[in-house]
């Protein structure tokens, strides 16, 4: 969800004021999403290194998640959505922490739509710490062990990851996940990310051919047999 910085300074707000928009957008992403029936959806909110912003847009961020889940929660638990969180919980303020863990509760039993924010979350610490996990549990440290101790075990790797803002990079989002995913590259800003971004991003993704290491020939030679 990149951009939001850039969409406020170009209106000479601050940063925050473009975070807040972007909140607009993840409501709205969220429900185009369920109405398109995607199965989940992860976002990438605030990464290992946003640490080192300056400390007002870092503490704003923070109280943002914080009024984002006394305000969100209870419509989301309505509408269906399962909410994860996931990152590295212990550094994050005491009252996000528990907001997080009372989301998860809250939304526990719903299945329409799972949406995973991954929050004081980078991909490298992800494999890290599921290296770690399968290490301490004596386990040989193999593709499957390590895969199911990530903390996004919980769902398959994604079809499509899209990065709106322009960048071209992954940013250490997904980096274990992302291994055959469809990149999109996107320039709209996050908080101007709406309906025909999304439409157009599906469209698009459903024009790639995907071949997992196979050849052209062996994906519609299986295509025509199912
Ligand atoms: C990247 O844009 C965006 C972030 C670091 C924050 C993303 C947060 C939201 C979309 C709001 C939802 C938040 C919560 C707490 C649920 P940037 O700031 O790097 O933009 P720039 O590249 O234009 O500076």
């Amino acid at each position: 969800m990149d951009g939001n910085g850039r969409w406020a300074t170009r209106r000479f707000l601050p940063r925050l004021a473009g975070h807040k928009k972007g909140l607009d957008a993840l409501r709205r992403c969220v429900r185009l999403c369920m109405e398109r029936g995607v199965a989940v959806l992860t976002v990438f909110a605030f990464s290992s290194e946003n640490w080192g912003r300056p400390q007002d847009e870092v503490s704003g961020l923070m109280a943002l998640m914080a009024t984002a889940l006394t305000r969100e929660v209870p419509e989301l638990a309505r509408e269906g959505v399962r909410l994860h969180f996931v990152g590295e919980r212990e550094s994050l303020p005491a009252k996000v922490q528990t907001g997080l863990a009372q989301a998860e509760v809250a939304t526990a039993a719903n299945d329409r739509l799972v949406l995973n924010i991954c929050f004081n979350y980078g991909g490298r610490w992800d494999m890290a710490q599921a290296a770690a996990r399968v290490a301490a549990a004596g386990q040989a440290l193999t593709e499957e062990n390590i895969n199911a101790a990530m903390a996004l075990a919980h769902v398959p790797d994604p079809d499509l990851i899209i990065r709106t803002g322009g960048e071209l990079r992954l940013s250490n989002f997904l980096l274990w996940q992302a291994a055959y995913a469809e990149l999109l590259f996107s320039d709209r800003l996050w908080p101007d990310f709406d309906a025909a971004d999304l439409d157009a991003a599906i469209a698009e993704f459903a024009r790639r051919e995907r071949r997992f290491g196979q050849t052209s020939a062996q994906v519609s030679a299986q295509a025509a047999s199912e």
